[in-house]
């Protein structure tokens, strides 16, 4: 039966661990200059996108080519999605021409339907509500410099948005402690952190971003204003003034604590620069990492 990586809540911590440990192996190897081109050799990936992307397309293209295979990018204008063919339509199609898709949609439910209708594994490049390849990029990069997840703290600064959503997935799985610190009316979706808490998860809603950077091994942050969202923009801008990571809320957080942004960062808003370059940053080892663990996802799904 073909995989789908849609959410991370529908793989198992084990699941999760296997594309983890796969990654680092990848990549150890990939340094040592072991190829990796017998893996997706002959296989194309159809890589649809509704929204830009610089990490998700590039790390993509690249993933497929050193696995030896082939991404294939679908840009809005090439298929319409929804538009000038139905989702299942475009799933049913593909299928008989790729062997495998990754979508980066608005809706969920696309990624969903398309997973449903597809006849082969489907990945969530991002979506207005998840974005599980980022959260799994994370907790490798977060994995190899903690050398540990269970139990640490992980403190989001900001929106309770799609990648947060994914954090608290992936946090609920491996065991950390998850607190977001938003204005009140952006907190994550209350069935996502439902569901984290009927596993045993820690989640803590916060409306103080000093109280949740207290004690945490983790500071994480991402755009006040999404893809889609743009129109509401200026009213975010003033709900989230002071929830930004600067040096002062570093200094709150546990000595050696990890500075992480999934980018495009806005510099000055939800992060300052010097945050952003501060020594325990790891936001550029994150972009890295998407290479790795998407990487161990292909050659788990396609291979
Ligand atoms: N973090 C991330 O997904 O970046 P892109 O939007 O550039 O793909
Ligand atoms: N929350 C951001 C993430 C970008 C990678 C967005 O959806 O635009």
């Amino acid at each position: 039966m073909k995989r789908d990586l849609v959410s991370l809540a529908d793989w198992s911590a084990e699941e999760i661990w296997e594309a983890l440990d796969l990654a680092a192996h990848l990549k150890r190897e990939l340094r040592s200059g072991i190829s990796h081109e017998h893996v997706l050799r002959g296989k194309t990936l159809g890589m649809i996108f509704q929204k830009p992307s610089l990490r998700t397309r590039v790390s993509f293209e690249v993933g497929m080519t050193q696995l030896g295979g082939h991404a294939l990018y679908l840009g809005p204008d090439d298929i319409r999605l929804g538009e000038r063919e139905t989702v299942e339509d475009i799933a049913i199609v593909l299928s008989r021409y790729v062997d495998g898709i990754m979508a980066r949609v608005f809706e969920h439910e696309i990624v969903e339907e398309l997973a449903r209708y597809a006849t082969v594994p489907v990945i969530n490049g991002l979506s207005d509500l998840l974005h599980p390849c980022q959260a799994l990029g994370d907790m490798l990069t977060i994995w190899e410099k903690k050398r540990v997840l269970s139990g640490l703290t992980l403190a989001f600064i900001g929106d309770g948005n799609n990648v947060a959503h994914s954090l608290i997935e992936a946090s609920a799985k491996l065991g950390l402690r998850f607190r977001i610190a938003c204005p009140a009316g952006h907190e994550p979706k209350l069935e996502i952190v439902d569901a984290a808490r009927a596993l045993g998860a820690e989640v803590e809603i916060l409306h103080d971003p000093k109280q949740a950077a207290r004690g945490a091994d983790v500071l994480y942050t991402d755009v006040w204003t999404s893809m889609g969202q743009e129109k509401s923009a200026e009213e975010r801008r003033h709900a989230f003034h002071g929830f930004t990571i600067d040096l002062n809320l570093l200094e709150t957080a546990n000595p050696g604590a990890l500075v992480m942004h999934c980018l495009p960062a806005h510099y000055g808003e939800e992060i300052t620069y010097e945050a952003s370059r501060a020594p325990g940053s790891a936001i550029f080892d994150q972009a890295a990492n998407r290479l790795h663990a998407q990487k161990a996802v292909l050659a788990l799904l396609l291979a």
